[in-house]
């Protein structure tokens, strides 16, 4: 299937996420954790995943088991960790899939030493540190316990510990140098305390790994900088870092509607002179928002969407583009002739951050992979 067979959908340019994660290698000099969340942020978890291991991820970062075991029966054989919660009847599908798991609270670990220890093989875990993000994470007080504790058990391996930033992708840096500080403190207590290091050791997101050296440790754990959205306006990537996701889709209608039409509900939109008005099928379902003063790209032009956006569909004011004709090509999200409609621009006029913009494109929009395999050069250029 090609973009004729669709009136909307994406296109995930795999070029782009294995150029990425090849720039954050040689940018880091750590091993990469490919973060594929939430469907790799909207960019297809699978897919997402094995172009981040073609372009040198060595580990992939969940937040569920069931993301875990996805990739594991799409055939991904590297490390995967799951980032969040994993209830313990979950462990022996953890231990059978090969899934390294988040330990971060004693009573937690206590049921996965008793789920463990009725398995035959062995459940790998990475300790949560908090130093300051407020969610999962053991108190850096108890952390040393908990690991020898975890040490002890049959059945257990302590493959890593890490701790998550708050804000590194703000300019005041002390935050994180706080967060690092406690994390390193952690370090030092199990290296003087006899007890060694896990082999993996990890600290930084996108901006983390980008911004602050001194937080690579050995392995990073990246989603945004992969797919080639900032951290945020105050951290944006490097040169050389390109979006991997676009979004079109194609005019379905056009109509002259006379002076004095309403358009779309509550006719919150008013023709002020005979306007030339299309309809291009994306609405709030497909997560676009229910917003005013959007535009998209048609024929390499801004066109303004007129009118509430619907559920499935929404208007574009076509006045300026006496060249549209139906079924043009229509961009909502990427570029078209020189300009380019970016997740950051979205973001910035739905007051909220690209993470969510991409997250929220509907399950329903397919999406088609550019780039399936071959050298690491991106389609589009931003
Ligand atoms: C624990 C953890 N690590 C890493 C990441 C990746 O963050 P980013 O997309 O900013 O690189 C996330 C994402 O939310 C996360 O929750």
């Amino acid at each position: 299937m090609d973009s004729l067979d669709w009136s909307t959908w994406l296109e995930i340019d795999l070029a782009a996420i294995r150029n990425n994660v090849s720039r954050l290698r040689d940018l880091s000099d750590a091993a990469v954790m490919a973060i594929v969340k939430a469907n790799g942020y909207g960019h297809g978890a699978i897919p997402a995943a094995q172009a981040a291991v073609e372009g040198g991820a060595a580990w992939c970062g969940v937040s569920r088991l069931e993301e875990a075991l996805a990739l594991r029966h799409a055939g991904l054989v590297c490390p995967i960790l799951v980032l969040g919660y994993t209830p313990p009847a979950r462990l022996p599908q953890a231990m059978a899939n090969q899934v390294s798991l988040t330990v971060y609270d004693p009573e937690l670990a206590a049921s996965y030493v008793e789920c463990a220890r009725e398995g035959t093989g062995e459940v790998r875990v990475h300790v949560k540190v908090e130093t300051g993000m407020g969610r999962l994470g053991i108190d850096p007080a108890k952390a040393l316990d908990l690991i020898r504790y975890l040490r002890e058990q049959p059945g257990i391996m302590v493959e890593g510990i890490f701790t998550h930033f708050a804000r590194a992708d703000e300019p005041d840096v002390e935050t994180t140098q706080q967060q690092l500080d406690r994390f390193q403190k952690v370090l030092d207590g199990l290296k003087s305390n006899g007890h060694g290091l896990p082999p993996m050791i990890h600290a930084s997101n996108s901006a983390g790994a980008i911004y602050f050296k001194d937080a690579r440790f050995n392995l990073i754990r990246v989603g945004a900088a992969m797919y080639g959205l900032d951290p945020s306006p105050q951290a944006p990537l490097p040169p050389d870092f390109y979006p991997a996701l676009s979004w079109k889709t194609r005019i379905t209608s056009i109509k002259d509607l006379s002076a004095g039409h309403g358009v779309s509900y509550g006719s919150r939109y008013i023709t002020r002179k005979t306007e030339r008005i299309g309809v291009i099928p994306v609405g709030y379902a497909d997560g676009l928002r229910r917003v005013d003063h959007q535009q998209v790209l048609i024929h390499g032009e801004l066109a303004p969407i007129v009118g509430s956006v619907c559920m499935d569909q929404c208007m574009v004011q076509l006045d300026g583009l006496p060249q549209a004709r139906l079924e043009d090509e229509v961009v909502v999200i990427g570029r078209q002739g020189n300009r380019a409609i970016t997740s950051e621009d979205l973001a910035r006029r739905w007051g909220t951050i690209n993470y969510e913009v991409v997250c929220g494109l509907a399950n329903r929009i397919p999406r088609i992979y550019l780039n399936a395999s071959g050298k690491n050069q991106p389609a589009f250029k931003p």
